[in-house]
């Protein structure tokens, strides 16, 4: 059965009190991007990119998901595809096309797949897939990642933890997208005094990049549970000493918000041992990098996790946090919901259509009740059939 189709079926007057993923408490006008925030136009420009591997098949799972959506709620989507990371080596011999930063900057929100693959591992750096998308990232100045780890009571049997530990977890990782040590310089390769070859990166931070991500947080914490935990390495780590004593400065300005700070290996084992205790996270671009992840099997699977990187002003960047999963590329086994799910992210925070967003939850959340699952859900006693026969 066509995904679009299926959903179609499963869409449903919203009930917000049945979707764990919207909290009527919450205010998200906040966070939008400035689009999100003018006086509701009704007709948006999205700029798609499909990517690599099961790139393309989840977006287009997405795409007629936002089609349909869109119909239902008189809004006018007006789609352009254009090529990043693996596909656009091929096809223009650089991993960020020009025009593709042109598009993603001039449009109002950006769906993206997932990029990289076997064939473009031994490039070098400035070749690589991975590339073009930490500078499309910078280029449109994103600096704030949400990444939102819910388990829903749906898929509590799918978590890699006991039942009783993973029920009810609800967190939300705010990562530090563009500064730190995947940019920070000098980096490079050299030689050692002992003449030994030697490979080195910069976790270098500002403090007006820690502020900024650390306002974000506040912000989003205050609209949560009211606690914050800021991880880092500040047992160690001169970047990170800075970090926690900027966060714990901006902390002044929030004082209904319960700061808290941990360690990032620490927090790795807490987040298995008991992720209850967690509400909002806030950490730099490499720890959040390794803890959304591992938040990410609290859920069952990391097919499930979409997330939004929100700058200043521009459009935002929406993308499930999977990568391009090359190892089922191209057999039907991929699970869209993290990228549906990024697409109800970018109705909420990039154009501001709320009920719209809440429709698509909805419509993944019955999916899920009727007991549909994709092979990474699998559990005993469901329909765990091939994504283009169930979405
Ligand atoms: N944002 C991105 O585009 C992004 C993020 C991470 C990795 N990557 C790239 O993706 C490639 C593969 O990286 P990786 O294997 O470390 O990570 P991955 O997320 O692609 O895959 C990890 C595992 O999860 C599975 N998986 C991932 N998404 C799934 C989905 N939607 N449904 C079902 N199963 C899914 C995969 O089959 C694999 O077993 C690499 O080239 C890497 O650089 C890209």
């Amino acid at each position: 059965m066509a995904a679009a189709s299926t959903l179609q079926i499963l869409f449903k007057p919203y009930k917000s009190s049945r979707n764990p993923y919207h909290n009527p408490r919450r205010n998200y006008s906040r966070f939008m991007c400035s689009v999100a925030s003018q006086s509701t136009p009704k007709s948006y420009k999205i700029t798609l990119i499909p990517g690599d591997g099961i790139g393309p098949e989840v977006i287009s799972v997405a795409k007629e998901t936002l089609q349909l959506v869109a119909s239902q709620e008189g809004i006018q989507l007006q789609f352009h595809e254009v090529l990043l990371g693996g596909a656009a080596l091929d096809s223009t011999g650089v991993p960020l096309p020009d025009e593709t930063l042109s598009a993603a900057r001039q449009s109002d929100a950006v769906l993206l797949g997932a990029i990289g693959g076997y064939k473009w591992d031994k490039n070098e750096k400035h070749l690589k897939p991975e590339t073009g998308l930490l500078e499309l990232r910078a280029g449109l100045g994103v600096f704030a990642n949400l990444r939102p780890a819910t388990v829903l009571p749906q898929l509590a049997d799918s978590s890699t933890l006991k039942k009783e530990i993973a029920e009810a977890v609800d967190i939300m990782v705010v990562r530090e997208l563009t500064g730190g040590i995947y940019f920070g310089k000098p980096r490079g390769f050299g030689t050692n005094d002992n003449g030994e070859e030697i490979g080195f990166n910069t976790e270098v931070y500002s403090s007006s990049e820690v502020d900024r991500i650390a306002r974000v947080a506040f912000e989003i914490a205050r609209k949560r549970r009211g606690k914050l935990c800021s991880v880092d390495k500040a047992n160690v780590l001169e970047a990170s000493m800075f970090w926690r004593k900027r966060v714990t400065k901006i902390a002044s300005d929030y004082p209904d918000v319960e700061l808290s700070h941990m360690y990032a290996d620490n927090a790795a084992m807490q987040l298995i041992r008991d992720p209850k205790q967690f509400d909002t996270i806030v950490t730099n671009n490499v720890f959040g990098d390794i803890l959304s992840d591992e938040a990410s099997m609290l859920t069952g699977s990391i097919g499930m996790l979409p997330s939004a990187s929100i700058g200043e002003s521009g459009p935002g960047l929406f993308e499930p946090i999977h990568g391009s999963a090359p190892d089922i590329a191209g057999q039907d086994k991929a699970n869209p919901l993290a990228t549906v799910l990024s697409a109800a992210m970018l109705l909420r925070y990039g154009l501001g259509q709320e009920q719209a967003a809440q429709r698509i939850e909805t419509a993944v959340l019955e999916t899920l009740n009727k007991g549909f699952r994709t092979g990474d859900l699998f559990s005993t006693g469901k329909n765990n059939m091939s994504r283009r026969k169930r979405y």
